[in-house]
């Protein structure tokens, strides 16, 4: 493995690419759920790349970006172990300079749920994702894929129609939620919790649990199986439940197949998000 600290360095190592690449950006502090993503790329592709960019565009004031979880030397021995090729870890000088051309979230999709919650959150995402995609694939690869995880729903409808609507050369591969034994999703952001915390933050993947099991009785009825989810989410800030189909238009009833149902909250200081796609 690699690791490259520089745009310049990264052109020279993505020349040597004679394959496919398979392309998974993060924000480091790297878990089983970035791991999943790392080793389907590596499964489906030549050559792979992983970044980590704590970017701060996507970042509201007042929230953690200062604070972010690091953790260099693990994810690059993690990195290494699944067999990443190219490491690139930029800094922000280099991805970003003083009067940027901006990008702006769609305006139904990118502002309800997340979008409302954290105005802006998901035009700094666009942003670099759209700079980092073009940085990887700058040498034109045969083939390009790009590996995001459902965990960020919205991010990746979103990201899914950038490379639409802007004809970008690269495939957006959703991977699937990766949980820990006791059925919380995986985030970087776990570490604030708590042990106390920890076990109410439960309440979020047990509400998605709830809701499929009303499903699968054949309850289809939006506001009945958001009534019963509130119902386990009863110890949680609650800031939305919402059942919306994979364009995120809001559903009255269960489309099957075409339904992801998602959830948000803070458990003490920490806001934590979760989703289920049925
Ligand atoms: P980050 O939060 O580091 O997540 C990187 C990728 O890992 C995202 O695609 C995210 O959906 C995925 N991921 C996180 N937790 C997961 C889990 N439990 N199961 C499956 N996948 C999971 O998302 C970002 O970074 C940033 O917004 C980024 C896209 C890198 C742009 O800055």
């Amino acid at each position: 493995m690699v690791t490259v600290n520089s745009i310049e360095e990264l052109f020279e190592v993505t020349k040597l690419f004679n394959g496919s690449v398979g392309f998974v950006p993060t924000m480091g502090a790297l878990h089983e759920g970035h791991l999943s993503l790392i080793q389907q790329a590596r499964r489906e592709n030549d050559f792979v790349v992983v970044s980590i960019f704590v970017n701060p565009t996507q970042f509201l004031e007042g929230e953690d970006l200062e604070a972010y979880p690091k953790k260099e030397k693990a994810d690059a021995k993690i990195c290494e172990l699944a067999g990443v090729d190219i490491l690139f870890i930029p800094t922000i000088e280099m991805m970003y300079e003083r009067d940027e051309l901006k990008i702006t979230a769609p305006s139904i999709r990118g502002f309800i749920l997340e979008g409302t919650k954290r105005p802006g959150h998901f035009d700094g995402m666009l942003q670099v994702v759209m700079k980092l995609l073009n940085l990887i694939a700058y040498n034109k690869p045969k083939s390009f894929r790009a590996y995001f995880g459902k965990k960020d729903a919205q991010q990746l409808v979103l990201i899914t129609q950038m490379v639409k609507n802007y004809f970008i050369n690269v495939e957006i591969i959703p991977c699937p939620i990766i949980r820990d034994s006791d059925g919380l999703a995986l985030s970087s952001r776990n570490i604030y919790l708590s042990k106390e915390e920890r076990v109410k933050a439960l309440a979020l993947s047990r509400s998605l649990k709830r809701a499929s099991e009303l499903v699968m009785q054949k309850e289809f009825d939006v506001s009945t199986i958001q009534k019963e989810m509130l119902k386990v989410l009863i110890e949680i800030e609650v800031e939305y439940v919402a059942l919306v189909n994979h364009q995120f238009q809001a559903l009255k009833y269960i489309e099957l197949n075409n339904t992801i149902i998602l959830v948000a909250g803070r458990v003490g200081r920490t806001r934590l998000i979760d989703n289920l796609w049925i």
